[in-house]
């Protein structure tokens, strides 16, 4: 457990949606000038989820508190599985809380029986979020979606990331 602990001390877990923390899903928010990459608000992601069908959000929880959302995709045109809406609260970013989220979702993800490869995407400019996926070992594939920068991890690497 130790090693999905934040720079505060407090445990990193990924949680369902449920009638206790959708509220505090739906109000994550990242900082204003990051609202280029990312949706104002984690409730965008949460009705995409809920409606599409699609995509599976989770709670991010950092201790007591939900500070963040995620969300993830098997997209079965290419078999591979997605991660998607990764915003962690402006206030919350920086204590590893961020890198924690992504390594869950990952091991988690690696889990399933049919889970090959892992992508995402990322707007070219944003540095953090590249910094982030490259230290994990995701690698650009040449693809662009919707202007961004797709990325892809092998399924046995995200088992160890
Ligand atoms: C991207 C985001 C989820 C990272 O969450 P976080 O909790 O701040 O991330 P962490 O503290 O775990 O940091 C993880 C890594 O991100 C990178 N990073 C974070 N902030 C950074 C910054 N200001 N500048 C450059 N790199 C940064 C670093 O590589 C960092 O690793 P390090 O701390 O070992 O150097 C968060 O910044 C965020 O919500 N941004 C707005 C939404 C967004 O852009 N989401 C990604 C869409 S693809």
């Amino acid at each position: 457990m130790m090693e999905f602990t934040d720079r505060q001390g407090r445990g990193v877990v990924l949680e369902d949606i449920t009638d206790e923390n959708w509220r505090s899903v739906a109000d994550v928010a990242p900082a204003d000038d990051q609202r280029r990459f990312v949706a104002a608000l984690g409730a965008r992601y949460l009705l995409l989820s809920l409606r599409g069908g699609v995509w599976t959000s989770l709670a991010v929880r950092a201790g007591e508190e939900v500070v963040g959302h995620v969300m993830w995709a098997y997209d079965d045109e290419d078999g591979t599985h997605w991660i998607g809406g990764m915003i962690v609260n402006a206030d919350e970013q920086g204590q590893g809380v961020g890198r924690l989220a992504v390594r869950a979702l990952l091991r988690r993800l690696a889990a399933l029986p049919d889970c090959r490869e892992v992508r995402l995407s990322y707007h070219p400019d944003n540095a953090p979020a590249a910094a982030l996926y490259k230290s994990l070992g995701f690698e650009p594939t040449g693809d662009f979606e919707d202007e961004e920068v797709v990325a892809a991890l092998s399924a046995a690497a995200a088992t160890t990331a």
